[in-house]
């Protein structure tokens, strides 16, 4: 009997590794990115703000993808008025805000 409970238990630590696997091998994406956009909580931020807050939709950040350091330029404003923790540059967080960011260059 105690060896079932065992063997379940390995199951059990088994499949919550893969579906932890699954999550890590997660990739960026534009819809990623509008959510950590509009989210007050991103990179562990405590200020209540999200980025949404002083760029509404994007706004202002029509030619931000020409900025060489888009990736500083976002750290700047999660560490500035986010009051959050930086993000690695090549984070799915990050590439997905990069996305997002990208994705506001006007069509015209
Ligand atoms: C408290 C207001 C505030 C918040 C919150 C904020 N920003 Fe900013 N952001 C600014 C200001 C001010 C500037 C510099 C002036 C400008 O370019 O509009 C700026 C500039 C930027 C730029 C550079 C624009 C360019 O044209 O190169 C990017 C990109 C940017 N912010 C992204 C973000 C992201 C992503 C977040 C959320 C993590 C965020 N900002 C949160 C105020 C804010």
């Amino acid at each position: 009997m105690k060896n079932v409970l065992c063997y379940l238990l390995f199951v059990m630590l088994i499949v919550s590794m893969h579906t932890g696997g699954a999550f890590a091998a997660e990739k960026p994406s534009l819809e990623k990115g509008r959510l950590l956009f509009n989210s007050q909580l991103l990179a562990g931020a405590n200020s209540g703000k999200s980025c949404a807050g002083c760029h509404p939709a994007g706004a202002g950040l029509e030619n931000a993808w020409k900025n060489q350091n888009l990736a500083g330029q976002v750290n700047t404003c999660i560490a500035g008025p986010l009051k959050g923790l930086k993000l690695n540059e090549n984070s799915i967080e990050m590439q997905s805000l990069i996305m997002y960011i990208r994705s506001l260059k006007q069509q015209h």
